[in-house]
């Protein structure tokens, strides 16, 4: 039996690849900011061929709609175009990446010719001294520079912020009113409980009506019906731009979570709240893979994120 749903209804449609676990920013929700001898050190990579066969593996029991390609930092992955280009050539079309943006600028045009159709890039701050708060990097400029690339290669680009208290509130308005500028949608993010900040979220944490009462203080907005699966709930400010928030907290979106993570060692979790990796390897037949998929989807959460002792550099954001 084909495992494409379990009895919630639940299925895995929606692919993330970890294709490294380097990462070149230190994001204080991420890393505690040591990692430093990590970025240095160049770990290993599974090559395209890795990735490709394992993907095209899953995709023949899974039926797959969406690849999102992730990291660690997805760009710091050599064979990037290789592989977007791979899967296309597989009939795998949707073909999506979350990244920092900060080497976007000088890869966009080639990934677009590669067949990348879109791209989330994660902005948590506008102003240069905030940006470095939480990244411990300078230059947002070249974040900046990166989604104006993937702009004009006419890429589809979308913003992830996580909001922190004490860190980037002040950030809110200025990100929202950065992205409206340039018509791009922005998702405002619950900070989650996970790797360092798995026991201590509350410090820093700043929930979605606190997002939107700060919002308030400008715009004036209705809230949009939720899609299916969907991780964000979207609002409409009265001249028709959209925002959304990606309240894992306050709007739990497990109960239609169509989510299946393969990590940059070939291990898959059905759950970002499960910290057990499945091993994967591209050899299993297609009963042993069958039992794997079902392993990872009974790891799914039916209410809530329980948090986890992984950050989104392990798992795969
Ligand atoms: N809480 C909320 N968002 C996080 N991200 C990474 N770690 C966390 C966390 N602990 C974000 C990244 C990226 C998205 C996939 O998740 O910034 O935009």
């Amino acid at each position: 039996m084909i495992p494409n749903t379990d009895p919630y209804n639940r299925t895995f449609k929606n692919l993330r690849v970890s294709l490294t676990d380097v990462c070149n920013l230190n994001c204080v929700y991420c890393t505690l900011g040591n990692e430093d001898d990590i970025v240095a050190d160049h770990r290993p990579q599974k090559n395209a061929s890795f990735f490709l066969n394992l993907i095209v593996k899953l995709h023949q029991q899974l039926n797959l709609e969406t690849i999102r390609l992730t990291g660690g930092e997805p760009l710091l992955y050599r064979e990037l175009p290789q592989l977007i280009q791979g899967l296309n050539q597989q009939n795998l079309h949707q073909i999506q990446m979350t990244t920092n943006g900060y080497l976007l600028a000088r890869q966009a045009q080639a990934l677009k010719n590669a067949g990348l159709k879109s791209v989330n890039v994660s902005l948590d701050a506008i102003e240069e001294d905030v940006f470095f708060a939480i990244t411990k990097r300078k230059n947002v400029n070249k974040v900046i520079a990166g989604i104006d690339a993937a702009l004009n290669c006419g890429l589809t680009v979308k913003l992830n912020a996580v909001i922190m208290k004490g860190i980037n509130e002040s950030q809110i308005l200025p990100l929202l009113d950065f992205a409206f500028s340039k018509n791009i949608t922005i998702r405002f993010l619950e900070v989650m409980a996970m790797g360092h900040l798995y026991t201590n979220t509350e410090t820093h944490f700043v929930a979605q009506q606190q997002i939107l009462d700060t919002i308030a203080t400008k715009y004036s907005f209705t809230q949009k019906d939720r899609q299916l699966s969907a991780t964000a709930n979207y609002w409409q400010t009265t001249c028709g731009q959209t925002f959304g928030i990606i309240a894992n907290e306050s709007a739990p979106f497990c109960h239609d979570c169509n989510r299946l993570r393969l990590d940059a060692k070939g291990n898959i979790y059905g759950c970002l709240s499960n910290n057990n990796p499945i091993a994967i390897t591209p050899d299993l037949d297609d009963f042993a893979l069958t039992q794997k998929l079902q392993t990872a989807m009974q790891q799914k959460q039916l209410f809530k994120f329980t948090g986890s002792s992984l950050s989104m550099l392990q798992i795969g954001g």
